[in-house]
């Protein structure tokens, strides 16, 4: 290993595709709401935002009320939720803009759906507006990241487990912009390197993974589902090694295409296994829920683990952990 750096010196920028990052860290979608952050924050918190972009939480063509409660419960190292995709829909989530429309970073849209149609209907509504739209009324919106974890409304199979309904909805988007366009896999099934080649064929310009873990957690006293919804998604530090894992199979099959990790995030080092293990940019999730702080420390200790090891850029660090 090299000597070790002044923190300093080293350069945390990287490049997600067209877009230029001041760091790798993003909010994983549905996991931080920057209005409320802003609520909470002495000072200028649009300016001060701790995350290189904001990923919002996934927006739908329609409203959605989400899952009945209870919609979260804790584990042993990690939390389930079952929220549903709960969200007030395109049109009035871009009524909305104005609050954060200040927001000094890039956005990126999380985009769900049930069906090809439904994700374009939110990236033709969102591509329309921002082509009339008045400059600065806007948050910096480029690019998107198609959450293909909802059920497919014909087969009520998850999109994302099947590489063919995956391609079709990265399908339907692509011709309707050019901005960046990311497919978020899940990790619910045997191969992920599958999906990703066949996200990749239709137009997709990266992955991001993983997106929870399908989970099920019990009411100890009547032993039913404590959920509402029965079953939910397993996040936290329980899944880092699994995500770990998937993020190498994908950067190894995939070694030119850009990977957003997650998985468990919860320090600087849990971010640069990720990096070592291929990913570009690296989503923080559940440690959001962990302190206000969190985003700043991980990102303080990134930093402080490229600098100990003489890693001047998170680029020298990427793909350590890969076959030669
Ligand atoms: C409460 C909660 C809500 C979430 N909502 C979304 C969502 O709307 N869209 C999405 O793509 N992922 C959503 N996720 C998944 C996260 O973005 C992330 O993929 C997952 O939690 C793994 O990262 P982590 O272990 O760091 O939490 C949600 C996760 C949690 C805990």
């Amino acid at each position: 290993m090299s000597a070790s750096l002044a923190l300093d010196q080293v350069d945390l920028r990287v490049r997600l595709g067209d877009v230029e990052l001041a760091h790798p860290l993003l909010d994983a979608s549905g996991t931080f709401d920057v209005l409320e952050y802003a609520r909470r924050f002495e000072g200028d918190y649009y300016a001060a935002f701790p995350y290189a972009a904001y990923v919002p939480k996934t927006v739908t063509a329609e409203a959605r009320t989400g899952n009945p409660a209870p919609r979260v419960t804790e584990t042993p190292a990690g939390m389930i939720n079952a929220i549903g995709l709960e969200n007030p829909g395109i049109a009035a989530w871009i009524a909305g803009f104005g609050a954060w429309a200040r927001l000094e970073r890039p956005v990126i849209v999380s985009v769900g759906g049930n069906s090809p149609e439904h994700y374009a209907a939110v990236v033709r509504a969102l591509e329309a507006h921002l082509a009339a739209a008045p400059a600065g009324s806007c948050p910096d919106i480029r690019g998107y990241e198609l959450n293909v974890s909802c059920p497919n409304v014909s087969s009520g199979l998850q999109i994302g487990a099947d590489p063919a309904a995956s391609a079709a909805v990265v399908g339907a988007v692509r011709p309707l912009t050019r901005r960046l366009l990311l497919t978020k896999l899940t990790p619910n099934v045997s191969d992920v390197t599958a999906v990703a080649r066949a996200v990749v064929a239709a137009g997709s310009d990266g992955v991001s993974l993983v997106n929870t873990f399908k989970a099920m957690a019990l009411d100890r006293e009547t032993l039913r589902p404590f959920l509402g919804n029965r079953t939910g998604g397993l996040c936290g530090p329980a899944i880092k090694p699994i995500a770990l894992r998937m993020v190498a199979d994908v950067a190894e099959a995939l070694p030119d295409v850009p990977v957003v990790g997650m998985g468990g995030v919860m320090t600087g080092l849990d971010a640069l296994e990720f990096i070592a293990c291929g990913a570009t940019a690296v989503a923080v999730g559940a440690a959001n829920f962990t302190a206000f702080e969190a985003p700043r420390r991980i990102l303080d200790e990134l930093r402080a683990e490229l600098a100990a090891r003489g890693l001047r850029t998170p680029a020298a660090a990427r793909g350590l952990a890969l076959r030669a």
